[in-house]
């Protein structure tokens, strides 16, 4: 959850508007073009309805006058007043059809905008998760996605509706007298300019409330997470926590009543302007009709029409302002979505081979973003086929990189590594990440079933069922998989009914079986031996070269009883290589692999001793 992001821009302009709704149309024109077109046409319908209410207006006044002064003649008030009905219900009508077109329109642009958000986050550079804005940047689309997409849709038709309709007012008006003309023009100040000032009140105030409501929203959060869960109640901090939100929603309580109080000032304002400019409006038409400038229908059409006008400017500033609202969120979007094309991998077409003979990392060098230290130094290692070879190291030497340098998840800064001799960034990269089978040190426990856990790591294939029973038989995983209750179809979570919950240990073989699924010739386990007793380590380890079938593995651990059954293991340490060799000639060498080896051999008979 990100909480530093700075306060929303919420800097209004016309160049800025005319960008955002451009943006917008082309957003929604492009994920919803048939319900946005019934809409945009209802408006204009509505707009063409708004200035026929004013003419109608304009003949049932003199239709009535007339019956005045010919005594009797009801009937010629049918028509005009039939019209007026008429279009009023049409006006009605067209609103509460609006309202599911406008849901639907805005559920499209939701859909679209999610395929597109997701397909740019699942290709893009892996380094860029680890850059913050990135990521911030990431979470913000995510927290926006649900709402933005309907303000925007709602915002950009409310908009041209809005500039339809007065403009069909202003034409109807001129018509009937163009004298009122101006009157017509006033009628919408008090309102343009009341709620313009309320709308920036309401944009500071979410503004200053921006920090809060994102702690708040934490606060929460971590109240009420499956994972906090535990140790909310372990280090008892719900009072803690609940006093701080207490504090928090104070504060906010008591700014939103001084916020809302000063809105409804404002508000109230507003309303007195237009109540004072009516009566001058109907003083001037008293006055134009006395002096015979104007009749009583005209001077009765043209009011209808200023407070039908004043109603259409609420409506377009509304929509106005819901596309600035939405303005930061279609930056970020924008941001995000350009990161497209990087994320294609570029013009590399050549297939990798489907085995190799030897890989071999050339004094690869990486380092993050943002971090001037080199995580890998110049690092060299090899893999021959069929080989297991180890990676050791104190915390932090660069092991966890140089496994996702080798898997191509990372491209290296310099050096390379080769596959026979070719460097495999001239590899198509998705190609080249199915030869690899990575399990990481924190690798995912989906919340799916047990076969699919294992099956993932054949995404693009069907299930297949016995494949699947025999990487879990080699990676011990098959017994207690097939205990569960509904085998290996059972959830490995209990947010789902039926669920059950495996052990660390229980879990890491799960994680096992995925890399002995997926059919690549490379296989890389992160710290497999991590959640795992010694007994389960020894029995998977010691019959690794006869369970991998050929294939090759990078193993890293910690764990020497894994890491001496290895054909070769390396030494890192601050990103370099410094040693290299079977266990007996590392050992032998009386380095730092012989140091690490003696402390943890005497912990061990410690250990087993307090076992
Ligand atoms: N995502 C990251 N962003 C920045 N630095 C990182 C990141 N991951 C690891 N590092 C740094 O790179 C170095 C090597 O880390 P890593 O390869 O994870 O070590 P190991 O797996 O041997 O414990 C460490 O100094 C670590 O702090
Ligand atoms: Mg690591």
């Amino acid at each position: 959850m990100d909480l530093a992001t700075p306060a929303q821009d919420q800097r209004k302009s016309v160049g800025r508007l005319t960008r955002l709704m451009a943006r917008s149309l082309s957003m929604v024109w492009q994920s919803a073009r048939r319900p946005f077109l019934a809409l945009i046409g209802l408006q204009l319908l509505n707009a063409i309805a708004l200035a026929l209410q004013i003419i109608a207006v304009q003949l049932a006044l003199t239709a009535l006058l007339q019956i005045t002064a010919i005594a009797g003649d009801l009937w010629r008030l049918v028509q005009p007043v039939m019209l007026l009905a008429g279009l009023t219900a049409v006006t009605a009508v067209i609103a509460s059809v609006q309202v599911g077109l406008w849901r639907y329109a805005g559920e499209l642009v939701v859909a679209v905008m999610w395929k597109r958000v997701l397909r740019v986050a699942t290709r893009v550079d892996l380094r860029k998760f680890e850059s913050a804005r990135f990521y911030d940047r990431l979470q913000r689309v995510q927290a926006n996605a649900q709402t933005r997409p309907y303000q925007i849709t709602y915002g950009l038709v409310a908009t041209i509706g809005a500039v339809a309709a007065s403009a069909a007012l202003v034409v109807t008006i001129v018509l009937i007298h163009p004298t009122l003309l101006p009157l017509l023009l006033v009628g919408g100040v008090p309102v343009l300019l009341t709620s313009r000032r309320q709308s920036q009140l309401e944009s500071d105030f979410l503004a200053r409330q921006t920090q809060s409501m994102r702690l708040r929203g934490y606060l929460t959060w971590v109240q009420t997470g499956r994972d906090e869960a535990k140790e909310v109640r372990a280090f008892g901090l719900a009072r803690n926590f609940g006093q701080r939100l207490n504090t928090l929603y104070a504060d906010y309580l008591r700014d939103l009543a001084q916020h809302l109080w000063h809105r409804s000032r404002l508000g109230a304002l507003g309303s007195l302007g237009s109540a004072i400019l009516l009566a001058l409006t109907l003083f001037l038409l008293a006055w134009l009709i006395s002096t015979s400038r104007l009749g009583i229908a005209e001077a009765a059409a043209a009011l209808v029409a200023i407070r039908l006008l004043a109603g259409q400017v609420q409506s377009g500033l509304n929509g106005v302002q819901a596309i600035f609202e939405s303005g930061s969120f279609i930056d970020d979007l924008d941001g995000f979505l350009t990161l497209a094309p990087a994320a294609e991998g570029g013009s590399r077409e050549i297939a990798p081979p489907a085995d190799f003979h030897r890989i071999r990392a050339d004094a690869v060098s990486f380092s993050y973003p943002g971090r001037s230290q080199l995580a890998l130094q110049a690092a060299s290692i090899e893999i021959n086929h069929g080989e297991v070879v180890a990676l050791v190291g104190e915390n932090g030497s660069g092991k966890t990189t140089l496994a996702k340098v080798m898997a191509g998840l990372y491209e290296p800064g310099s050096g390379a590594v080769r596959w026979d001799g070719t460097d495999v960034r001239t590899f198509r990269p998705d190609l080249f990440r199915e030869r690899v089978a990575i399990i990481f040190q924190d690798y995912v426990k989906y919340a799916l079933s047990a076969e699919e856990n294992i099956a993932v790591a054949r995404p693009d294939d069907e299930i297949y069922h016995a494949a699947v029973r025999e990487a879990a038989r080699l990676a011990d995983a098959d017994s207690f998989l097939s205990a569960l209750p509904s085998g290996y179809q059972t959830p490995l979570s209990r947010r789902f009914v039926g669920g059950h919950e495996l052990s660390g240990g229980q879990w890491q073989k799960v994680a096992i079986a995925r890399a002995f699924y997926r059919s690549a010739p490379l296989v890389i386990i992160d710290e497999p031996t991590a959640a795992l007793d010694a007994r389960a380590e020894y029995e998977l380890f010691s019959s690794l070269h006869e369970v991998l079938r050929g294939r090759s593995a990078l193993i890293i651990s910690h764990r020497f009883s894994t890491v001496r059954t290895a054909d070769r293991i390396y030494v890192l340490d601050h990103g370099r290589v410094v040693e290299q060799g079977s266990h007996d000639e590392l050992v032998a060498l009386g380095g730092q692999y012989a140091e690490l080896f003696h402390l943890q051999a005497s912990a061990y008979s410690v250990d087993s001793v307090l076992d």
